[in-house]
């Protein structure tokens, strides 16, 4: 195997600002809340206090998917790290220096370099940071961007035998399956030929399992929900928290967990210069989460112009890491 050559300093850290357009808030909340189905965009959970809640929620003895993803990266990451082979520019969604991103990067045979997108600049520069002080010859390169929009991607130094994207954690199932191949689709064409695409997905199972896992015990879950109105009212709405309650059905049919706020009472709350009306016991959605079989999942890969070519489960078959790969 040929050895790279170190890089110094300055070659190491490099940041590409494509300037995404930053939603507001308000705006995206107003059109949400007047549309007939009252729903949120679940982007909006994660805020300082709705990332510390989240984390919460990983530990949670009835929040299975983290565990069990990472149970699965702990026992098949050389697999993987075979299967994607060496010299691979590996490219993350989202901050992502997460515990299994180092699993991945641990593995990996002498990757060339580690691209990281990312919408929030802040979070962008602490993550590259971060990741090329714990790998001091990996090339990190952070590109500020909207990782839902077309976007293109900069190339490491190092020569690159092929890209491969790693999307973890199930966050694929926030899409509708329609936006989740859209959302393929663009990783195909941005890793290109000979690329892949390491993903997590939650698999489907007996529905109580699924549903303690978004309703658990310590209401951590509902705090997590709450917080989206918290975060509202901090920009000029005035929800009142103790007259919503969280619930979060599975919705067999569609194979998805609904995340919801139900109005406890008929209430009137104002949005800026908008005033929404809820009736008693309607609900606002804040968050959906698809849970897949397998073939359903391998066709809609299909269809984005990816192969599904490895596949690695827990032993229940609760989830599942999945290579796909472009031909
Ligand atoms: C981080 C989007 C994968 O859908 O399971 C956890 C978020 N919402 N509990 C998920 C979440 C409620 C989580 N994802």
């Amino acid at each position: 195997m040929i050895a790279f050559d170190p890089l110094s300093t300055d070659e190491r850290v490099r940041l590409v600002d494509l300037h995404p357009k930053l939603g507001d808030l308000q705006q995206e909340a107003i059109a949400g809340l007047r549309s007939s189905q009252k729903a949120l965009p679940c982007k909006y959970f994660y805020d300082a206090l709705g990332a510390r809640l989240f984390e919460a929620i990983t530990e949670l003895p009835e929040y299975y998917p983290t565990r069990t993803e990472l149970g699965i990266m702990s026992q098949a990451v050389h697999e993987m790290a075979d299967a994607i082979g060496a010299h691979a520019t590996l490219v993350e969604f989202g901050s992502g220096v997460g515990l299994k991103t180092q699993k991945l990067l641990d593995a990996l045979i002498e990757p060339s370099g580690c691209v990281l997108i990312e919408i929030s600049r802040a979070a962008l520069e602490a993550s590259a940071r971060q990741l090329a002080d714990r790998y001091t010859d990996l090339e990190v390169i952070g590109v500020c961007a909207d990782y839902t929009q077309a976007l293109r991607l900069p190339r490491p130094r190092r020569p690159s035998a092929r890209t491969v994207a790693f999307f973890p954690g199930s966050t694929i199932g926030n899409f509708t399956d329609e936006e989740a191949v859209r959302f393929l689709g663009r990783v195909a064409e941005l890793v290109g030929q000979g690329g892949g695409l390491l993903v997590g997905i939650d698999r489907k199972k007996d529905t109580k399992v699924i549903e303690d896992a978004y309703n658990d015990s310590l209401g951590v879950t509902a705090a997590f929900n709450l917080n989206i109105l918290s975060r509202l009212n901090q920009i000029g709405a005035n929800f009142d928290l103790t007259h919503f309650r969280h619930h979060a059905p599975y919705l067999e049919r569609e194979g998805r967990i609904e995340m919801r706020l139900i109005s406890e009472r008929e209430q009137r709350v104002c949005i800026g210069d908008a005033e929404i009306a809820l009736s008693e016991g309607e609900h606002i959605v804040t968050e959906h989460s698809h849970k897949y079989d397998l073939g359903q999942f391998e066709e809609m890969a299909r269809a984005a112009g990816f192969r599904l070519t490895k596949q690695w489960s827990d032993e229940r078959d609760w989830f599942s890491v999945c290579l796909l790969e472009v031909d």
